[in-house]
């Protein structure tokens, strides 16, 4: 377990909707070593974000365990599973998630928000992130005022704010046109490469999952193939 920043170990999911039972992941074993960054493939439905909500103690788990940096989430409460979530784990979706009537600086500053920690150090930080993101200038704009990969950069600073150990990003650049989508990738793995950070991240497309330092491909809620990437990198 030593250096596993998340292990999960026979992870079980079972919906229950109207009374009809659905598993979507049906024990799912992943050990994912600090300041690793792996891809996740599969196709539609195969329980990719079922996963994503779970390892990120977003969902419960039906069966198995979860450890996030050698820490039993079993053993914790809703509280201390909340601040872990809060300082341990930034999230980045597909659909951005941002809050519409809050400037960008303020969607940056809601994990904060959250804890009561947005002091105007922290304020700083902020701006200094969305700066580093390209949006100098744009603090004050509303979600909707901005282009689709800008609003998936406030939604990298809000997810970095807090100085994360792990990222999870469920198809991030999903919604993003290619040039677009390379601009926040590169953002994304400098960002980790320079800060260690761990990131687990879904994707449709097996370029971009040649990225990270590993691939796994899931099939009907378990994961059926793991590889390490070929690419040599430059960074
Ligand atoms: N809240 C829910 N209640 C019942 N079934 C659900 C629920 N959420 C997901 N499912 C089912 O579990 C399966 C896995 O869903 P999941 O969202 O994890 O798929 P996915 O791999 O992320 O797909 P996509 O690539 O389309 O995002 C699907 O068949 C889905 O219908
Ligand atoms: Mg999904």
């Amino acid at each position: 377990m030593e250096g596993a920043a998340i292990l999960a170990n026979n992870i079980k999911k079972t919906y229950t909707s109207k009374k009809i039972e659905y598993v979507a992941l049906k024990g799912v074993t992943l050990n994912v070593k600090q300041g690793e960054f792996v891809a996740i493939l599969g196709a539609s439905g195969c329980g990719k974000t079922t996963l994503m909500n779970i390892l990120g103690t977003l969902d419960r788990q039906t069966t198995g365990e979860l450890f996030i940096d050698g820490v039993d989430t079993s053993t914790l409460d809703d509280n201390e599973l909340c601040t872990i979530r809060n300082q341990k784990i930034g999230f980045i979706f597909q659909s951005y998630n941002l809050v519409n009537y809050l400037s960008a600086l303020d969607n940056v500053l809601i994990p904060l928000m959250i804890c009561n920690a947005d002091t105007p150090e922290k304020m700083n930080d902020a701006k200094n992130l969305l700066t580093k993101l390209g949006l100098e200038g744009k603090f004050q704009k509303k979600p909707l005022e901005l282009s689709g990969g800008e609003q998936q950069r406030v939604a990298i600073a809000r997810a970095l704010i807090n100085s994360p150990s792990i990222i999870l990003a469920d198809e991030p650049t999903g919604n993003l046109d290619s040039k677009t989508s390379d601009t926040v990738l590169e953002i994304l793995t400098n960002m980790a490469k320079q800060s260690k950070i761990t990131i687990i991240m879904v994707t449709h497309d097996p370029d971009i999952a040649k990225l990270a330092d590993r691939e796994i491909h899931m099939k009907d809620g378990l994961i059926i193939k793991e590889s390490k990437s070929s690419i040599k990198k430059s960074k």
